[in-house]
């Protein structure tokens, strides 16, 4: 008899049936809805991830994980694995001459305390960094005293990449030779071709892993600024409307809410004001 056909063979372990219960867990408990060609991609890497931590199958993963250990380190790997995390050094570059432009002043005068921004969804540091940087050059001596940037994300694994903060040729190639000699230290030996973003910068921004789904968020409520650029693209409408009320409200009244261009807002949340396509000021 062909083995193939034998009745009791073992089911394969890692079929799309099996995986099929980590989607709709995606979708319905983290809120990440797959594109049908990420779904084939995020199989894969899973099976080939779970396979070296010796899971036997999809099946098993959800047993011991989705089931029984939501908040642990097999849920972070399938987080990680899921997530979207494209980000640039200077990415959509109006908004951080807009952001200099508008919180310059503040962040000069010491006697109202530290300027305070959040980087939501920061991905692996770019972004916070990049802000980091228009404002050093602005300001001279920049230091946590004058500004906080706080910057956040849902996945551990672009969080470790963004405190670590080195880039390689191809993350900086969109940064001037004068940004470049001024805010990385480039990598000698077994590191060449390495650059890692300089202390003054490293200091200027705070990580924390927050989801932004979570309904406490242990931060400030009065930031000047907070960009959640290309993040919300992922939620459903009124998920959408949810975040930005209560990004809203930690907002301090006449701060900025910037959002990634070409996002357009089911809904407006009432203390908001639209002053361009993507950024929206708080009612003084
Ligand atoms: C496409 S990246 C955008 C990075 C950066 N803001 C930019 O515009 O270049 C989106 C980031 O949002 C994060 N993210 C997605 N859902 C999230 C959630 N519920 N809470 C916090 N971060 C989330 C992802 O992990 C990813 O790093």
């Amino acid at each position: 008899m062909d083995s193939r056909t034998t009745p009791d063979a073992e089911p394969e372990p890692w079929s799309e049936a099996d995986f099929a219960p980590i989607v709709i867990f995606l979708r319905e408990k983290i809120g990440i809805t797959l594109e049908p060609h990420r779904m084939g991609l995020l199989q894969a890497r899973l099976r080939s991830r779970l396979q070296q931590k010796g899971f036997p199958s999809f099946t098993k993963f959800n047993e011991r994980v989705l089931k029984t250990d939501p908040n642990g380190p097999g849920m972070q790997l399938l987080i990680d694995l899921s997530t979207v995390n494209h980000t640039a050094f200077f990415r959509e570059p109006a908004h951080f001459t807009f952001l200099t432009e508008r919180l310059g002043p503040a962040v000069r005068d010491l006697s109202n305390g530290p300027v305070r921004i959040w980087s939501a969804g920061c991905s692996t540091g770019q972004e916070p960094f990049s802000m980091a940087m228009v404002l050093s050059e602005m300001i001279p001596n920049l230091s946590p005293q004058r500004v906080e940037i706080w910057a956040s994300d849902l996945s551990l694994e672009v969080l470790k990449a963004a405190a670590r903060a080195i880039y390689n040729a191809r993350d900086v190639q969109v940064i001037s030779p004068s940004r470049l000699r001024r805010f990385f230290l480039r990598g000698r030996g077994p590191r060449d071709g390495s650059y890692r973003v300089v202390p003054e910068i490293r200091d200027l921004v705070r990580f924390r892993h927050l989801d932004l789904r979570q309904p406490n968020w242990p931060l400030p409520t009065d930031f000047h600024a907070i960009l959640c650029r290309n993040v919300s693209i992922y939620f459903a409408d009124d998920e959408r409307i949810l975040l930005l009320e209560r990004l809203a409200q930690h907002v301090r009244p006449g701060g900025w809410l910037v959002l990634g261009n070409g996002e357009i807002l089911p809904v407006v949340p009432s203390s908001l004001r639209k002053y361009s396509p993507s950024i929206y000021r708080k009612e003084a």
